[in-house]
């Protein structure tokens, strides 16, 4: 399963890449799949008010009232009409397309499993919100939904009436079960908008809104589609005849086809096994999850940094314990931390220049702690030649995701506190830093990426020192189908600082500090 995610992956980085030349990074549709399923919930929702203003709910007056908006009053009405529906297809476009992705990406599992698992009732509240609302419209399509829908929930053995006999004939269909249907209608699309709150409960911060120039776009695509190809109305439901051919819509009601050829029970256990298969992925075996974040009270000052940054709200405040003159501490909830390292580069104590005691921090990695950070760094300059050496420090998730001589892999750029930077090149370690994250579109960690543009860009703290010669630091932004771009790019950067005077400030650093430093890092390792 792992050749085919990354494949996938591969797959959806290539796509995106068009996406980017076309939209930007920050428009890049796929690397706003969340935000647009909200957006588009919003736009079923206010159409669906809208229409609700000229909609009679009855059994009679429902058809007429459709016939006419859409007819008579086809420049709003009817557009809102279509608007809904073409929205609602789009959403179930935007939310498979989402799934596959987050799974190519492998975002679904281990701390987070809910985000995934919350998602699959999602789902299923998409697909009975627009089963309903295609009932409401009673025409032909309307009929052929609501009788195929009945005769397989009545195979359940439910209720104690065979709900298909309210479709059996003209005078068995009261307006009382058409209101019913009306209410299911609106309460399931409630009940769908509590779950996708749910949904992303465990996210910090999560993006609910595209950028506004996507939204736009995608408005004005919709109600161009609206105006070219009104959503069509067959005619009205006849219940002394069977539909025959109808169009139906692909998105909402592609299985239908399939209800109607294959046993009920084969359809329920269909739809049991995609369930559970689908909410159980993330349990499925895999390599062990790296564990959790570790706070340090002893450097901890309670400033709450890395609660701001943790994309996965894993960090909490908490009144101080264990006596120290500040108000707060945090703690890592392990169950919601992925082990990206942004709260340790967002910690004031990560400085790798300490040499007296151990380099330990207020939040940091078990697997990775900043100590034996630093001894990389050192060892890998330490293969490093020529002029115009560059250390890079890449994510794992990106271009520079395989090892490589003079480059470190980090589980997100993020992970490093600027001040490495700092230590990097006023050591003489290196002449340049490149600092190679995932694709800007669309950070594996969620704000890894943006929280280094602002901290290198001095907006949000811990600021990248002012006297880093900003020149001699080079990001780059790249998915990981871009190595060769990765490469060209910091030959490029390598042959510039070759052709710079040596920096200024540099104090090299000694054979005995390199040993110490080294000695820290095993140390705390076997601490651990
Ligand atoms: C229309 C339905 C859906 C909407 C509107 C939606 C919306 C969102 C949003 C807004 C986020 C947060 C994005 C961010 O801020 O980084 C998110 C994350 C996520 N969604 Fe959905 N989602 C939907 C359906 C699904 C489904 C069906 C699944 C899978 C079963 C799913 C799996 C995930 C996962 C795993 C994440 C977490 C990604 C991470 O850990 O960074 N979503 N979704
Ligand atoms: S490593 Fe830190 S920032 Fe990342 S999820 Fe865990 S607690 Fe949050
Ligand atoms: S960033 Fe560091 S010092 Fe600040 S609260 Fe977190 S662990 Fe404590």
């Amino acid at each position: 399963m792992g050749a085919a995610r990354a494949a996938l992956r591969r797959g959806f980085d290539r796509a995106e890449r068009g996406l980017d030349i076309a939209f930007g990074p920050d428009w890049n549709p796929l690397a706003q799949l969340g935000p647009l399923g909200w957006f588009l919930f919003w736009i079923v929702a206010l159409t669906g008010v809208y229409l609700f203003i000229f909609f009679d709910t009855g059994v009679e007056a429902a058809y007429g009232s459709v016939e006419w908006l859409s007819t008579d009053h086809w420049w709003h009405a009817g557009v809102a009409r279509s608007l809904h529906r073409y929205a609602s297809d789009l959403m179930v476009l935007v939310m498979f397309t989402h799934l596959v992705r987050e799974w190519a990406m492998d975002r679904y599992r281990g701390a987070r499993w809910f985000s995934w698992f919350t998602g699959v009732p999602v789902i299923w509240f998409v697909y009975l919100s627009g089963i309903t609302g295609y009932w409401l419209v009673w025409d032909k399509l309307a009929q052929y939904v609501a009788v195929t829908t009945t005769e397989l929930l009545d195979t359940l053995g439910l209720f104690g009436e065979p709900i298909a006999r309210n479709f059996a004939s003209p005078q068995m269909l009261s307006d009382r079960f058409f209101t019913l249907m009306v209410f299911l209608h609106i309460a399931i699309p409630l009940l769908l908008l509590l779950a996708m709150w749910i949904h992303i409960q465990r996210i910090s911060e999560p993006r609910t809104r595209p950028p506004r120039g996507l939204a736009v776009i995608t408005l004005g695509a919709l109600v161009a589609g609206s105006l070219i190809l009104p959503a069509p109305l067959l005619g009205q439901a006849d219940l002394a005849q069977v539909p025959q051919s109808i169009a139906l819509d692909w998105f909402l009601l592609g299985l239908y086809p399939v209800i109607e050829s294959v046993p009920a029970g084969v359809i329920w256990a269909g739809c049991v096994v995609f369930t559970v298969l689908l909410a159980g992925l993330p349990w499925l075996p895999h390599r062990a999850d790296p564990p959790a974040a570790e706070v340090f009270l002893d450097h901890c000052n309670g400033c709450a940094r890395c609660v701001a940054d943790c994309p996965y709200a894993a960090i909490t405040l908490e009144p101080r314990s264990d006596g120290a003159p500040f108000r707060f501490e945090v703690a890592v909830d392990p169950a919601r931390c992925v082990a990206c390292g942004i709260c340790m580069g967002s910690c004031p104590s990560s400085t790798p220049f300490r040499r007296s005691g151990d380099l330990i921090t207020g939040i940091d990695l078990p697997q990775r702690p900043l100590a034996q950070l630093r001894a990389e760094v050192i060892d890998a300059a330490e293969a490093l030649a020529g002029p115009g050496r560059v250390l890079t420090l890449a994510c794992g998730h990106g271009a520079g995701g395989a090892e490589a001589r003079g480059r470190i892999v980090l589980p997100c750029v993020a992970m490093l506190p600027p001040s490495l930077i700092d230590f990097i090149l006023s050591r003489g370690l290196a002449e340049g830093v490149c600092v190679a994250g995932c694709a800007e579109r669309d950070c594996q960690n969620r704000v890894g990426a943006a929280w280094t543009k602002a901290r290198f860009g001095r907006s949000r703290d811990p600021y990248l020192r002012a006297r880093v010669p900003r020149e001699r630091v080079l990001t780059v932004w790249a998915g990981p189908t871009e190595p060769g771009r990765l490469e060209a790019e910091v030959s490029a950067f390598s042959a510039r600082l070759a052709d710079m005077a040596p920096y200024g400030p540099v104090r090299q650093i000694g054979a005995e500090e390199k040993q110490e430093a080294r000695a820290k890092a095993i140390g705390r390792s076997a601490a651990e």
